[in-house]
Formats: structure tokens, sequence, C-alpha cells
């Protein structure tokens, strides 16, 4: 016998061991004499590989139970604490490392042609021209080229406006939750550039508050 033979001979051993698979043609011998219809039903023995993982998994239960129910060595909620606990530590660390991008205190108008393109792409795409025109010149919301202001003109008040709103009912909704704040910074920085321009059919002025004087 060759020693390629043995080792298939081998395997079929362990396989055979394995599944304990009732000999073809012999099923006779596990036939139960239930009969449905010409349906018949074998007695076969479940799989050893099946019912050694079934143990398997009672042998780790017991462990499980006894480490994390029993002594608590350890629990996911544990986990959950420590792992978030970890994440505030993160978070504080990167508003440490970048504050410019937490303290709204600090925004300062953007003038570079690249952002200012951007702000002006997202007046359009953001729906604000469907109220203040692509000129700026107001319909359903104010004009914004003018320096009357009803919530106030300067980077910071209508970086303000964009993230928090109008007044209730007035039409201009806060935008903190669809537009990022970086995106609002362009607007808002859009905006200014636009300042002192001339709209086709300007609105008149509204509002109380002067910027620039
Ligand atoms: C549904 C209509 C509508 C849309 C859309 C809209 N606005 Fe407004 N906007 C208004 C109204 C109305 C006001 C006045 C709010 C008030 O009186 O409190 C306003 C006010 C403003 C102000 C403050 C003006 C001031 O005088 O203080 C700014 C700035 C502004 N909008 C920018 C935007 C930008 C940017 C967008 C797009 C992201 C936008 N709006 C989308 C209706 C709209």
């Amino acid at each position: 016998m060759s020693k390629k033979s043995e080792n298939i001979s081998g395997w079929k051993k362990f396989m055979k061991s394995m599944t304990k698979a009732h000999e073809l043609g012999t099923e006779e011998d596990i036939m139960l004499d239930h009969d449905y219809d010409g349906i018949k039903e074998l007695d076969n023995v479940l799989p050893p590989w099946w019912l050694y993982g079934f143990y398997i998994t009672i042998i780790i239960c017991v462990f499980y139970y006894i480490a994390v129910l029993g002594f608590g060595w350890w629990n996911q909620y544990d986990e959950l604490t420590a792992e978030l606990e970890t994440a505030k530590i993160e978070i504080q660390a990167y508003k440490d490392a970048n504050p410019e991008l937490f303290d709204d205190s600090n925004i300062v108008a953007l003038t570079d042609a690249e952002s200012i393109a951007k702000g002006k792409e997202l007046f359009a795409t953001k729906t604000c021209t469907a109220c203040h025109l692509a000129d700026l010149g107001g319909s359903i919301g104010p004009n914004l080229t003018d320096n009357k202001w009803i919530l106030g003109g300067g980077v910071k008040n209508i970086f303000n406006t964009l993230t928090n709103g109008g007044r209730p009912g007035k039409g201009m909704i806060a935008w903190e939750s669809t537009i990022s704040r970086q995106e609002r910074i362009e607007l808002a920085s859009y905006i200014i550039s636009m300042q002192g321009s001339t709209p086709a059919a300007p609105k008149a002025p509204e509002g109380d508050i002067t910027w620039p004087e």
C-alpha cells in the first residue's frame, strides 16, 4: 500500500468517526416503521462532529457564567464604560489640539478665492437662493448685500444665524444639522464678500443693526 492511499484511508476513517454515517445500502437496519405516504424515516445518530461542538459550547458556557456573572472578572458594560472614558479623553485632546474647530468666538471670515467660490456654490446648492436670490437681492428672505441686518452682520453673527436660524416663524431655519461648520463659515464668508454689491432688484433694507458701520 502506498503512503498516499494510507493517508486517504486515515482521512476516511476520521471522517467516518466524525460523522458515524450509516453504510449506504444497509439502510434497512435503521429504518423506523413510520411510513407517511411512502416517505420513510431513518434513525441516524447525531454526527459526533456536531455533538462535540455542542459539548464545547456547554463547557464554555459554564466558564463564562462563573467568570462573567460569578466573579465579574470582565463584562461588556465595564468595557463600554472604559471605552467611553478613553473616547472622552481623546475628544478633549482633539479639541485642545484644534481649538479653531470648536470655539465659535474665533471664527474669522475667509477671503481666499477658493473658499468664496465654495460659499457661492453652497449658496446655490443649499437652496439659499430660493429665498435670498442668486444675487442676494432678497425675496422671502432679506437682502444680504446691504449693511442693514435683522440678526447682526459680521462673520460671527452671520455664522450664528446660519447655525441657529432666524426668528421663529420667519422661514430662516437652523442649518446646523444639515450644513457642516466649515461650510457655514464658507457661506458666511461668501455673504460678506458680497457686501455692497448691486443686485438686479434689491429688496429694501430690513433690520436695525448696521454692519459695517
Ligand atoms: C425658506 C426661505 C429661506 C431660505 C431657504 C434661506 N433663508 Fe436666510 N433668511 C430667510 C428669512 C425669512 C430671513 C429673516 C429671518 C428673520 O427675520 O429672523 C433670513 C435671514 C438670513 C440671514 C440674516 C439676515 C439679517 O438681516 O440678519 C442670513 C445671513 C441668511 N438668511 C442666509 C441664508 C443662507 C446662507 C441660506 C442657505 C443656507 C438661507 N439663508 C436660506 C429666509 C430663508
